[in-house]
């Protein structure tokens, strides 16, 4: 057996290609530890929050790190050995005690609890990436307001404002979908690049890259949440009055100009191919979505997993990068397109991507992904250092 399958998860090592998957759920975590415990596993919906609560700060910190840096001791690694692997969590007796309380308590919405329960976060792992995301909505609507509202408005005093609800809303929702998603990737991308750079997974990574890290679950939940909403948006254009209208106008002007056929093959290959390609960037990003869901994702071994995770997720936002591509198609080349000199929204939109894909292609480099592998199975640079100091002095 060679070292990296030895070692498997007990060593704790990132052999889970750590920073790349988006369903790191610490619930799946908190909810398998009462089986491990001898305590039948009969978690309640916000025991993950209350779990919070009660569990030391020593739990705290050390699930956060292991979350990023060990594979989840509850997943089905497909490997009756590795059962052993969940002796390597340990739990205080304040942890026992509050799986206790909740074979005890059975608190229902009928009841309410005491003042403790009630001064608790909502959501807690949602706030960071909600509030990137409504940043982010934010401030590309006012982007897109500006260019295609305003802009007529006050240059041709052109009245585009019945664009808002539909049209701008439409290119806020995949700009925003596509961004998260790339933010999905990056941290797996920085890690790796933090392993390489001190040539060990021993170190711990810094905090602001581990709390990254834990929100990519939150955060691919949230692109698909946008996806979903951009092809509802999208698949009701041609529904829309002013899109009728503007049909009836294109086609009297063809007659006037005595044109009997509009048929553009270019246009037309141009919509089928970006078209097909988001369908197929929306169904990869179901998938990855599902099974981040803690009871499928504890069905699958780990290998399962991470494919999904990481190869498809990788997957799904080449395709969709291919499709803001395509979608623009000739636009790429039109000056015309920059108005009062800022970029239009589809240039914005895969900038990350593009960035997260050439990394991602860069690590997948022979020379470097070897390297990551030994690394991740546990070799360090600093102890072969010392050893071979050893025996040149010896
Ligand atoms: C059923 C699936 C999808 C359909 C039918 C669809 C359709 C469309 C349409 C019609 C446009 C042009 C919008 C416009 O005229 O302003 C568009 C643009 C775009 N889509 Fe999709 N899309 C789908 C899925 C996706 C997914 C999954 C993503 C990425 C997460 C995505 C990202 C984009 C981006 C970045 C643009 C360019 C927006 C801009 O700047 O104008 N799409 N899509």
């Amino acid at each position: 057996m060679d070292g990296c399958k030895r070692r498997g998860w007990k060593e704790g090592g990132r052999d889970d290609g750590q920073a790349e998957v988006w369903a790191s759920d610490l619930q799946g975590r908190v909810w398998a530890a009462p089986a491990r415990l001898g305590i039948s596993p009969c978690p309640e919906p916000g025991d993950l929050n209350r779990g919070r609560k009660f569990g030391s700060s020593v739990m705290e910190s050390r699930m956060d790190q292991d979350e990023v840096q060990k594979p989840e001791p509850g997943r089905n690694t497909g490997n009756h050995n590795d059962s052993n692997t969940d002796l390597q969590v340990t739990y205080t007796h304040e942890e026992v005690a509050f799986f206790h309380l909740h074979q005890t308590h059975h608190f229902d919405e009928f009841e309410y609890p005491s003042d403790q329960y009630c001064k608790q976060d909502l959501f807690p792992k949602w706030h960071l990436p909600l509030k990137i995301a409504s940043i982010a909505s934010l401030l590309i609507f006012i982007y897109t307001f500006l260019r295609d509202v305003v802009h007529p408005f006050v240059t041709t005093n052109e009245n585009t404002f019945y664009k808002i609800p539909i049209l701008v809303i439409n290119k806020v929702l995949p700009v925003v979908s596509i961004t998260l998603l790339a933010l999905v990737y990056l941290p797996g991308i920085l890690a790796a690049g933090f392993q390489l750079h001190y040539g060990t997974k021993y170190k711990r990574f810094p905090q602001w890259l581990n709390g990254w890290m834990l929100s990519r679950k939150q955060l691919g939940l949230l692109s698909f949440f946008f996806a979903s909403m951009h092809a509802c948006y999208s698949l009701c254009y041609p529904m829309r009055r002013s899109y009728r209208y503007k049909l009836l106008n294109w086609a009297y002007q063809q007659v006037k100009q005595k044109k009997e056929n509009a048929w553009i093959e270019h246009d037309v290959w141009r919509m089928e191919i970006y078209v097909s390609l988001g369908i197929l960037g929306l169904a990869l990003l179901a998938i990855l979505a599902v099974t981040s869901i803690p009871s499928v994702s504890h069905s699958l071994t780990w290998r399962e997993f991470h494919c999904i995770q990481s190869k498809m997720g990788y997957l799904a936002l080449l395709l969709c990068t291919i499709h803001a591509l395509v979608f623009a198609w000739n636009k790429w080349v039109d000056v015309n397109q920059f108005v009062w000199y800022t970029p239009p929204t589809f240039m914005i939109a895969i900038f990350l991507p593009i960035i997260v894909l050439l990394c991602k292609s860069v690590l997948l480099l022979p020379c470097l992904r070897k390297k990551i592998q030994k690394i991740r199975c546990g070799w360090d640079a600093n102890t072969e250092m010392n050893k071979t100091q050893m025996t040149s002095r010896l």
